[in-house]
């Protein structure tokens, strides 16, 4: 088949982004979710498209435009999200992982709208949910580039990440500070810190693709470091 000639420095490489906040399901119409709107996952994979990768988003309720160089994956819960991922994690070099994956979920759904007559409360019992990037990092293969990010809220926001960026064994996490207000959920700016082995970047707030520009650099030098062949 016809294919575009190379178009850019990210010629060839598959970049896998996702994207959103997971809904974890309560029963037949409600769920558990979170203020996670994509704006960033997005950013993230329309850049790496203009610099000629690959990219297939793996996208959780987000309701933003798409880009038509662009392949999205809609999923919705974690399990959804995890079963997304081991499909397309093994293919591709770089994984940003921007989701807002829930940790917690309702043990057994009910599969009918819960009713509130006769209930002076509800208890909703919850289950840890698998950590996918986690999972992901212990299976990865040479030359599979894993960026994580890290949804914090004031001091100590740095170390949490980097302390993330050692145990799930990453190349780079991104740290926000969700708390700040005009920044990370549901803005079109960010401020963040990324976190690699070899220092950290702070990224003074600006807006979500500059940012995502960042990132991309980032991946650049860590797989230029590596002197990583495409395979
Ligand atoms: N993540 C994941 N699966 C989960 C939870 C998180 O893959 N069940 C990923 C997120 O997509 C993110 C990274 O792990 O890239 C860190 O997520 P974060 O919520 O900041 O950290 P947690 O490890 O869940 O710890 P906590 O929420 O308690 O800070
Ligand atoms: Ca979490």
């Amino acid at each position: 088949t016809a294919r575009a000639t190379a178009t850019g420095p990210w010629d060839g490489l598959r970049v896998l982004v996702t994207a959103g906040g997971t809904r974890e399901p309560i029963d037949a119409v409600r769920f558990v979710g979170n203020r996670s709107s994509g704006r960033m996952g997005f950013a993230v994979a329309s850049a790496a498209a203009a610099l000629g990768a690959d990219v297939t988003v793996l996208a959780a309720n987000v309701a933003l435009g798409r880009d038509p160089r662009v392949t999205y994956v809609d999923v919705s819960s974690a399990a959804d999200l995890e079963a997304a991922c081991a499909e397309h994690f093994p293919g591709c070099h770089v994984l940003v992982m921007s989701a807002a994956v829930a940790d917690f979920r309702p043990v057994d759904p009910a599969e009918v709208k819960l009713k509130k007559t006769g209930r002076d409360e509800l208890t909703i019992t919850m289950e840890p949910t698998p950590d996918i990037l986690t999972g992901l990092a212990a299976g990865r293969r040479p030359g599979q580039t894993l960026v994580g990010f890290a949804a914090e809220t004031g001091e100590g926001a740095v170390a949490y990440g980097r302390d993330k960026l050692v145990r799930k064994r990453l190349d780079a996490v991104v740290v926000n500070d969700v708390a700040q207000a005009g920044i990370g959920f549901d803005t079109p700016d960010n401020e963040v810190t990324i976190v690699t082995a070899a220092g950290e970047e702070h990224v003074a707030r600006r807006g979500k693709d500059e940012v995502a520009a960042a990132i991309l650099r980032t991946v650049d030098a860590l797989r230029s470091a590596s002197a990583t062949p495409l395979g």
